[in-house]
């Protein structure tokens, strides 16, 4: 682990000294993450680069599928959510959610995607050393539990069989949860943006995991789950930053890695969703706005690759590896796309990401935070 349980950090150990970036742009000096030296403190900071520049470096393999674009950013829709839950929209070749109401969504999700979720999934545990929860939940007494945004229902899935007592829902947009589930699971369809139709003072756990792109106002989503916790109930709140950063200066803001943060940052702008929820605290802040008490949080990195020299987190690194591996275009493609990015820009930017991870110089992690709160009895 690179925290303990009461959220102080431990850096990661770097496995190598600090490296330069092999593709770093060919005018702009070459820039030092944030606080890793006094020379990188006095050089301004690095904006994201134009799309074309990743043409511009040491070509890369990349596929060239020649799918089209039906990609409409402005489409909202007012309709209720079941009646478009199949009106998915394809953006160059790749499954997306449509927009329907206030739900708008940045991941594809298709086999592809959601089989790096999985893997991410499979990762977050490992990093919690098998744990699905923080908050101090007494197994025993927890009759109804609820998660939101399930994706692909994986959490849902081995929560419910943690839990064989409760009655677990795992809501989202997309109806892309297994069929097969315990007799203690359902999965349903509801945009978590609107009023909650659950019963007021139903839940006795309430989680969300990776919601960052798809809230526009955190306090609000906080106050519908306050409203559906039982007094004394838990609500729990799992998040990931999305930059890419390292403690040794690996990660440079001119490589590929480094930029990854900026195009969800300008994109963000676009799109009207945070992605800077870890960075800005969100969490404990909506919570406290909502109401909830006994607010703890726990921060943590996952390593993303080989590199660390403990063996957990060289584990946990290869399967984060693993899920950039599966389907990093997934993640990116809706938000490159919103900025103006190519179809073959991207690609080639993709495999410029692809080869720093793999070439085991740089030495990426990114931050999660959970944050728990009680609603008071
Ligand atoms: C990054 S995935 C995380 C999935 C799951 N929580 C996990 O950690 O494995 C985010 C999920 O949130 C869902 N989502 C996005 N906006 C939503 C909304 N307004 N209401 C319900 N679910 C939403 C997406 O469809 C997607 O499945």
């Amino acid at each position: 682990m690179m925290a303990d349980e009461g959220g102080h950090q431990k850096s990661p150990s770097p496995a190598v000294s600090p490296t330069k970036s092999p593709t770093g742009p060919k005018e702009s000096p070459r820039r030092k993450t944030s606080g890793e030296s006094p020379e990188r403190a006095q050089l301004p900071p690095v904006g994201i680069f134009p799309a074309d520049h990743w043409r511009d470096q040491e070509p890369q393999a990349a596929d060239d599928d020649d799918a089209d674009s039906t990609y409409d950013s402005d489409q909202s829709s007012t309709a209720s959510i079941t009646s478009t839950i199949l009106n998915y929209r394809m953006l160059l070749g790749r499954r997306y959610h449509s927009e329907t109401g206030n739900a708008k969504y940045w991941v594809s999700n298709d086999d592809k995607a959601n089989e790096s979720q999985d893997i991410v999934h499979h990762c977050l545990t490992l990093a919690l050393g098998g744990k699905l929860h923080l908050a101090p939940l007494d197994k025993g007494r927890v009759q109804k539990a609820v998660d939101i945004g399930t994706g692909t229902g994986i959490w849902a899935l081995d929560f419910a069989d943690e839990f064989p007592a409760a009655e677990v829902t795992g809501t989202d947009i997309s109806p892309i949860q297994p069929t097969w589930v315990p007799p203690n699971l359902k999965f349903e369809l509801e945009d978590c943006t609107h009023d909650w139709t659950f019963d007021p003072e139903s839940f006795d756990y309430i989680h969300m995991r990776w919601l960052l792109g798809s809230i526009a106002d955190w306090t609000a989503l906080f106050k519908q789950a306050y409203l559906s916790c039982k007094p004394g109930g838990w609500l729990e709140s799992f998040e990931t930053s999305s930059r890419f950063e390292s403690d040794d200066g690996s990660v440079v803001e001119t490589s590929a890695l480094g930029q990854w943060g900026k195009i969800f940052e300008q994109g963000s702008k676009v799109f009207g969703r945070s992605f800077s929820v870890v960075d800005d605290g969100i969490q404990r802040k909506a919570m406290e706005e909502a109401g909830f008490v006994d607010i703890e949080e726990f921060n943590f990195k996952i390593p993303v690759g080989g590199w660390p020299k403990d063996e957990k987190q060289k584990q946990v690194g290869r399967f984060a590896q693993l899920s950039i591996e599966q389907d990093v275009e997934g993640y990116v493609l809706l938000m490159a796309t919103t900025l103006g990015w190519a179809r073959d820009e991207i690609l080639v930017y993709i495999a410029h990401m692809k080869r720093e991870v793999r070439s085991g110089k740089f030495h990426p992690y990114y931050r999660q935070k959970v944050v728990w709160g009680r609603k008071p009895n």
